[in-house]
């Protein structure tokens, strides 16, 4: 745990790059992948992402010609390791089921970086999205079902429960109600900032991810499914981004975007079954390693800060995927009747019918359907009963037994 990435040795920057037959990786197999080496890939292929865009963001912010051509060196290398890393993901696995690695991504992380977070407000924002993302995985776990896609059961690997979260029909809420108070730069605690950091770059990752492949889905079901929930990705992005304190310079946020990948690399280095993914993750740390330098560098020059000023002398606790099912139904039953109401979250009873969370609702739900709805009632009239992976007994709460009808 005592590792502190400032003080350990990178790859020279200009050593970093790599040529064609260094980025041909093999893809895992889709049958023997061990479902959290899928959520890391997937993670890891946001957070790289992320490294990119911001690192054209800053560029385009600034009228320096020497630091953009070093933000230009640094992206490079950035945009090869997501290559690499999303690249690890087999065409054979088809786009639905890399979804339901996505929704197992946004639960089990989700669910780890709120039982771990210090700060209450953040905290209530992870436990708020949670179950938004849980009741995906069952909606599209449920899409899978009528078009006899795979099991969701073994995508999964058991390791995440499959049943209704708060309905995805009830998360379209006016944009307003997307904005929380942000945390204080000055007094966040480390793993704050990186929690934060991590979920904005996971649902951006996912938000992203359902724009483009949504309508590569052959059912007209299937392709409305996809334009529903990608609309509730972009509720989550506008939600966890405004978590973070806009007072950051662009200096330190470059720190911490560095920090965050040796942080997450070397935790999952640490967790990761399959050998030669574990060698992505450690030769992706070793290049890390030295953007971190690099970026301290500049903020240094530039602002006349030192990293250590920012960052702590090791790594706080560090970002793991485990199974959270006791957590998940821990807390599932205060949780599934809230919605939010500007920075407050409210159960949806407390609101009245003259509300703007009523208001959208009438306007997206036309007569109250949704394509989340649909889909449930498409798979029972199919299969007599929707789809569900309860492998620790029944939903916790009674309303949401029914298996025959769509419940709200
Ligand atoms: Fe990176
Ligand atoms: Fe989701
Ligand atoms: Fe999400
Ligand atoms: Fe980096």
């Amino acid at each position: 745990m005592a590792f502190n990435p400032l003080k350990e040795k990178g790859i020279p920057i200009d050593k970093q790059v790599k040529n064609w037959d260094e980025l041909s990786v093999e893809p895992y197999d889709k049958n023997e992948v061990h479902p959290y080496t899928r959520t890391r890939i997937i993670l890891m292929n946001g957070i790289e992402t992320e490294a990119v865009i911001f690192g054209h963001q800053f560029a385009r912010h600034t009228d320096d010609y020497s630091l953009k051509q070093k933000l230009a060196q640094n992206r490079r290398i950035e945009q090869q390791q997501q290559k690499i890393v999303n690249w690890l993901t087999p065409a054979d696995e088809s786009t639905l089921e890399v979804t339901l690695g996505y929704e197992q991504v946004a639960v089990d992380l989700t669910a780890w970086l709120a039982k771990t977070e210090p700060d209450p407000n953040v905290k209530n924002a992870l436990d708020f999205a949670l179950f938004e993302d849980f009741d995906h995985l069952y909606r599209y776990s449920n899409l899978m079902g009528t078009i006899n896609g795979a099991d969701p059961a073994k995508i999964v690997g058991e390791l995440t429960e499959i049943f209704p979260g708060r309905p995805t029909v009830l998360e379209h809420r006016h944009p307003f109600d997307s904005i929380r108070n942000h945390y204080n730069k000055d007094k966040a605690d480390i793993l704050t900032k990186l929690h934060v950091l991590t979920i904005v770059a996971g649902e951006q990752q996912t938000m992203n991810y359902y724009m483009n492949v949504g309508n590569r889905t052959d059912t007209f079901l299937g392709r409305s499914l996809y334009q529903e929930i990608a609309q509730v990705e972009e509720e989550h992005v506008s939600h966890y981004e405004s978590l973070a304190d806009p007072r950051e310079t662009w200096f330190e946020c470059l720190l911490m975007h560095e920090y965050l990948e040796c942080y997450l690399y070397y935790g999952f280095l640490l967790e990761e079954p399959d050998e030669r993914i574990k060698n992505v993750w450690q030769h992706n740390l070793d290049c890390e390693i030295e953007h971190l330098h690099l970026a301290a560098e500049l903020l240094q020059q530039y602002e006349g800060r030192d990293a250590e000023s920012l960052l702590p002398a090791r790594f706080p606790t560090l970002t793991k995927f485990e199974s959270n099912k006791d957590y998940v139904r821990e807390i599932l039953a205060s949780q599934i009747q809230l919605t939010a109401d500007g920075n407050m979250y409210k159960p949806v009873s407390e609101l009245p019918s003259s509300s703007r969370y009523f208001e959208y609702q009438r306007m997206v739900n036309v007569e109250g359907s949704a394509p989340s709805q649909r889909v449930i009632e498409e798979h029972i009239d199919r299969h007599g009963q929707d789809y569900r992976l309860e492998t620790e007994g029944p939903h916790p709460l009674e309303e949401y037994r029914v298996r025959e009808t769509v419940s709200v």
